[in-house]
């Protein structure tokens, strides 16, 4: 049964400069053909990339795709209509930004806080002069591995107008704020939850965020959160799926994040490759058995053992064989108390079949770009703003742009620039303290930059230019 080698469909992993890869080769154990990889330049790199794509006769092309890349793979994936992108363009819409999530959100009913984009500042103005406080203020695209730095609660029309100012997002994206207990990310796999936990704010803190002191833990997620959680990866036709559920202090589930790109650990990405394994060779490999609750168990073991560990399987629950541990356990789960293999059968790994048809062509829906602001005044010099340290690890906040870079990348990029050599590069990687803190200077306030002796604004200016072109 299944595909023979020569049969299965050509796999080819997309990489990007800079980007964090999500998968490898070692995900794909077992897979017995040649899997390739094409890796997208940025800049101009758009039909180069299609050609290496059709030479290297590819079937199946899979990655994730950072928000600043996103429109131009859309057309990339136009020009290829023969190859299957995993997960599809159209799944890896709310990757964009948050006013997709929300128009996703929109579309399919899903709960969400109740949320206000608007492209026209004169309306949002009198919107918010009307509006209840306290309100949730977001920049809906662009960089925002950090967590929250780019959510703001605002306590009247006074706070918010400030604000806006200050921080001239656009759109203008508004919520109203929701009380809540934590947030819960979900993964999910062929709509099956395969990890999920907690995240809790700080006494008295309102941000739910483990970076900044917050903590999590795997225990006794809801019924009601996993279930959203299933309804949207379905909606959104994922192959692979992280979801953050706001749990509400009304006991309410609304979605408050979701996308494929996601901080995993290494068995989870294995996961994802054994599904996609399965998936694409018609049953010849395995479809994996991934046990409802295991990450009640595998979250006992300490995070930097698990970082290292590969490739976890379970064997499936037998009438016959007491012994197995998901079989015996029983937990309570909803209204009642089930035993954990029962679960396994209500939550199916599904497969998710290719799509031929577009359902968010951008000439309808890259608002973005069709309501762009004219170039902004420079911002006022701002140095006080503080940059959180970014984490890396599974807990990680947000899902957009997981750009990285190489020290070496950032020093060829640096003296790149006019005016900027190697010793510069130095001071600058050691004033911030590490390169991630000045990638993170580079996207939110290359004004500091000027801290350093020897930099000035013009230089700065530079800077800021090339690194808009480096990413365009
Ligand atoms: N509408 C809201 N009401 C209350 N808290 C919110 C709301 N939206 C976001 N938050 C809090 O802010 C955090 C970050 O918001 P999120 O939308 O996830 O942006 P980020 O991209 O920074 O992760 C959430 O995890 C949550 O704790
Ligand atoms: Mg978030």
């Amino acid at each position: 049964m299944g595909l023979s080698n020569k049969e299965l469909p050509k796999l080819g992993l997309l990489y990007m400069d800079y980007v964090l890869r999500f998968f490898d080769h070692s995900n794909f154990k077992g897979w017995p053909n040649k899997i390739e990889t094409v890796t997208y330049h940025w800049k101009n790199d758009k039909e180069r990339f299609i050609q290496e794509v059709k030479d290297k006769k590819i079937d199946v092309l899979i990655g994730n795709i950072p928000a600043t890349a996103y429109e131009t793979f859309r057309e990339i994936a136009r020009a290829l209509p023969h190859v299957r992108f995993i997960p599809s363009l159209d799944t890896q819409f709310s990757n964009k930004s948050k006013e997709n999530v929300t128009r996703f959100a929109w579309k399919y009913d899903l709960p969400i806080p109740k949320t206000y984009i608007y492209y026209n500042h004169k309306k949002a103005d009198e919107a918010l002069k009307k509006a209840k406080y306290p309100k949730i203020i977001k920049k809906s695209y662009g960089p925002s591995n950090y967590g929250g730095y780019f959510v703001h609660k605002v306590d009247s029309y006074e706070e918010a107008k400030k604000l806006l100012e200050e921080k001239r997002y656009h759109p203008v994206y508004v919520q109203d704020f929701v009380p809540m207990e934590a947030d819960i990310r979900v993964m999910l796999i062929g709509h099956k939850p395969v990890c999920a936990f907690w995240r809790r704010a700080p006494e008295g803190e309102w941000l739910t965020n483990t970076s900044q002191g917050g903590s999590m833990d795997y225990n006794d997620v809801p019924k009601s959160v996993l279930d959203l959680a299933v309804k949207v990866s379905k909606a959104a036709k994922a192959e692979y799926w992280a979801c953050d559920v706001a749990y509400g202090k009304d006991g309410k589930v609304r979605i408050l994040e979701c996308a494929t790109a996601f901080a995993a650990f290494p068995y989870i990405r294995d996961w994802i490759g054994e599904y996609l394994m399965w998936l694409l060779s018609e049953g010849r490999f395995r479809k994996p058995h991934i046990p409802m609750f295991n990450w009640e168990e595998l979250g006992k073991i300490s995070p930097d053992l698990l970082r290292t560990m590969r490739h976890i399987t379970f064997g499936e629950f037998h009438a016959s064989y007491d012994g197995a541990y998901f079989g015996k356990k029983k937990k309570m789960y909803g209204e009642k108390e089930v035993y954990l293999h029962e679960l396994d059968k209500k939550y199916k790994i599904s497969a998710v079949k290719p799509r031929y048809s577009e359902e968010w062509p951008s000439e309808k829906w890259n608002y973005q770009d069709k309501l762009s602001l004219k170039p902004l005044r420079s911002l006022k010099k701002d140095s006080n703003v503080e940059v959180p340290k970014p984490t890396k690890d599974e807990s990680q906040e947000s899902f957009r742009d997981e750009v990285k870079i190489t020290q070496e990348e950032l020093s060829d990029f640096l003296t790149s620039v006019k005016g900027i050599g190697k010793k510069k590069v130095k001071k600058i990687v050691e004033h911030f303290g590490d390169v991630d803190e000045v990638i993170g200077v580079l996207h939110q306030n290359p004004n500091m930059l000027t801290e350093i002796k020897g930099i000035t604004e013009k230089l700065v200016k530079k800077v800021k230019k090339a690194w808009k072109k480096l990413l365009k």
